[in-house]
């Protein structure tokens, strides 16, 4: 009989209140069984943490179920495959699949999808050419109706969707503002991803100052929010959106901790009559969406985006962090900005 092959995932040990700590996780060792058929076994190299992660830690009513305790945390993965007992996917395969925060995974193989070779490194899969650079390009392009000459606004803007939204939205001719958390980020928003003025968000004490450099910095008023963390920017920006202007909900960081994932969120000074007459009187344009909704479209992405990034015309930037034992503390940093692009754990 063969001994038995052991590897290590993360599980949600308790439910957190306001930030986890790293006690809401439980990093435990699991055998790893041989794939049945149909199944393959997937040798994990790299798992994504993001932002919505924080949600499905809740026991609240969302988009998608909550993790439940004990489970296995959610996560997008890419890695090889070690055993197959699949017909179409053979041992060295390059796969994706939401095998979760965990150093190895028996899948169905009808689960995961094959990396083409043309993609390196393969995490990129997690990133710029995954989930988050899918959801900046979506966004950005139905929902944004982007025009040369007109300015945009995004916050989180050194991560893979507003680093992914930035790129696009100045290929097309926009003025680009992004907002980050340090000088350091604003710099790299700047050099890296060519933003035409970047403000570090930490620098405001309200958001009626953080509106008047808003106004500065675009005279003629915003025409699009992409609208990636609430709080702060989101009362600062509102009130400088043009007639017509869009703003694109994708998502709200900043009130993740509070609560069961905005629904105890406040504005400190943006009341929602306010923001209802604002939609009414500057005929606003307000879509929210999730990304997963439109997983068909993926491919057409990939072939609009995968050749930019190859040629180096879109840029990226992997935050690596190294051992799953490491996850947690990372994760927990990312909901406070410690993170620089886009995070993956390598195990
Ligand atoms: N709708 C969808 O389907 C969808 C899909 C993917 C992502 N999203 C959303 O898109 C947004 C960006 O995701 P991402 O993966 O690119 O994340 P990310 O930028 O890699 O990480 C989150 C960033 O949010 C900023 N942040 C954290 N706490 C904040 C606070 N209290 N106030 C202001 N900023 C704060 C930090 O950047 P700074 O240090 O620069 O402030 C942090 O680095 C998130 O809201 C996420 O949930 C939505």
């Amino acid at each position: 009989m063969s001994a038995k092959r052991y590897a290590r995932r993360v599980t949600l040990a308790s439910r957190p209140v306001g930030l986890p700590t790293v006690d809401n996780f439980l990093i435990e060792p699991f055998v790893v069984n041989s794939p049945l058929s149909g199944q393959v076994l997937v040798k994990v190299t790299h798992f994504s943490l993001d932002p919505y992660m924080r949600g499905r830690m809740d026991d609240a009513a969302s988009y998608a179920a909550p993790v439940k305790l004990g489970h296995i945390m959610e996560a997008g993965a890419v890695g090889r495959v070690e055993e197959s007992a699949s017909d179409g996917i053979e041992v060295g395969d390059w796969v994706y699949g939401r095998m979760g925060w965990t150093e190895a995974a028996v899948v169905d193989a009808s689960l995961i999808q094959k990396i083409p070779a043309s993609i390196e490194p393969k995490s990129l899969c997690l990133g710029a050419l995954g989930m988050p650079g899918f959801t900046g390009w979506w966004g950005l392009t139905q929902h944004g109706r982007p025009k040369a000459g007109e300015t945009l606004v995004v916050g989180a803007v050194t991560g893979p969707v507003g680093s992914m939204v930035v790129q696009l939205a100045r290929r097309l001719g926009l003025k680009t503002i992004g907002i980050a958390g340090s000088d350091e980020k604003c710099a790299l928003a700047v050099d890296k991803f060519g933003v035409d003025h970047c403000l570090n968000h930490k620098l405001f004490e309200s958001a009626n100052e953080m509106q008047s450099a808003i106004k500065t910095l675009a005279p003629k008023g915003v025409d699009i929010y992409f609208e990636n963390v609430g709080g702060k920017l989101f009362e600062a920006v509102v009130p400088e959106m043009n007639d017509f202007g869009r703003m694109i909900v994708c998502g709200m960081v900043s009130w993740y901790n509070e609560g069961a994932m905005g629904a105890d969120a406040r504005t400190d000074s943006m009341s929602v009559a306010n923001l209802w007459r604002m939609i009414l009187i500057k005929k606003l344009s307000v879509n929210g969406f999730i990304i997963s909704d439109h997983w068909s479209q993926l491919s057409k992405f990939v072939d609009d985006v995968e050749p930019l990034v190859a040629s180096g015309e879109i840029k990226y930037i992997e935050d690596v962090v190294m051992g799953i034992e490491n996850a947690p503390s990372a994760f927990i940093g990312l909901l406070q900005g410690h993170n620089f692009g886009k995070l993956v754990v390598k195990v």
